[in-house]
């Protein structure tokens, strides 16, 4: 009787990853790659799938029926490469027995980093006082001249304590101030006591909260979770931050609040028509905008692509997922 060597499995890449990423799939089968580092268009990325045993995609590409079916019965794993996952329908791909993965843990630090760096420019008015300089408008050093707020004593309102949230409110914590969250579930206890966070109804939160960061993960019950009536109950001094997902946030109202003072500023790093913007957010000095860069840093980049990869290898090895996305 003759055996047949298994083919080696084919893993389709929908984006040049970091090299360490690919050296490891590389020593695990073939490597069919899209090397474009923008978004890979549709047709090519359902091209790209075909006959694939393991798709490594990127948070701007939708898995969905078509590419599954696009990618034929051999597919066995997607490992997206971000911890959000709401490019993927988890339940169309179960159905098929696919294993879905994404990339926790490894860019809450990143991630925190960047919402410090965006609370801080939106309630120091950094970006407003560049703007200034390079506009080459007079200027002088006044004792009211541009003032923003501190954040001693000032209460963090944390929608989503999951790592990210965590990693935020540890940094908060430094910078003196108070922390209280809403989220489905409570924190762990130790948790809790080491951030002396207060868990709270999204109401209250929102009514007392100065600065109110986003953490949670975009599913039908938190688009557009921050809408008008959220922000009308929002303090006239309060700073909204995002840097989870864009549609947790109408981005049309948040134009319309902070152009009528409802809310003072606002930090965004994702959005909801991504990468559009809402235009009347343009015209706005009380709003500071960052392209989607929560986990750019070379370092966490290089570990989610890591990640993503021995999720993958490890599924088609029969060793079982590193990081299942949790509704699996
Ligand atoms: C993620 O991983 O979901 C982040 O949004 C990427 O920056």
């Amino acid at each position: 009787m003759s055996v047949t060597a298994a083919a080696d499995p084919t893993f389709a890449v929908t984006n040049r990853l970091p090299e360490a990423a690919l050296t490891a799939l590389r020593g695990a089968g073939e490597l069919r790659i899209d090397e474009r580092s923008e978004a890979i268009p549709r047709l090519d990325l359902l091209a790209l799938v075909e006959g694939a045993d393991a798709v490594l995609t990127l948070l701007h590409d939708r898995v969905d029926e078509e590419l599954l079916e696009a990618a034929g019965p051999r597919l066995r794993c997607v490992a997206n490469v971000a911890v959000g996952y709401d490019n993927v329908d988890v339940a169309a791909a179960a159905a098929r027995g696919i294993v879905v993965t994404n990339t926790p843990g490894v860019l809450d630090d990143a991630t925190a980093d960047l919402t410090m760096a965006l609370i801080l420019a939106a309630t120091r008015r950094l970006v407003e006082g560049d703007r200034l300089i390079r506009a080459g408008r007079p200027w002088t050093w006044g004792m009211s001249f541009m003032l923003g707020s501190g954040l001693r004593g000032k209460l963090l309102g944390i929608v989503g304590l999951g790592g990210i949230g965590r990693r935020v409110a540890e940094r908060a914590r430094a910078f003196g101030m108070e922390i209280a969250y809403h989220s489905r579930h409570p924190a762990p206890d130790e948790i809790a006591a080491e951030l002396e966070a207060e868990r709270l109804p999204l109401e209250e939160l929102l009514a007392r909260a100065d600065i109110l960061s986003l953490h949670c993960p975009l599913t039908p019950e938190t688009h557009h979770l921050i809408g008008e009536a959220a922000l009308a109950s929002m303090k006239p001094t309060a700073v909204l931050v995002n840097a989870a997902r864009g549609p947790v946030v109408d981005e049309r109202a948040l134009a319309a609040a902070l152009a009528a003072g409802e809310i003072a500023a606002a930090g965004l790093d994702v959005y909801e028509r991504e990468p559009r913007v809402e235009s009347a957010l343009l015209e706005l000095e009380n709003v500071v905008l960052s392209p989607h860069l929560g986990s750019a840093t070379v370092e966490t980049r290089t570990a989610m692509a890591e990640l993503a990869a021995r999720n993958a290898i490890s599924v088609l090895r029969g060793e079982g997922p590193l990081t299942p996305v949790p509704s699996q």
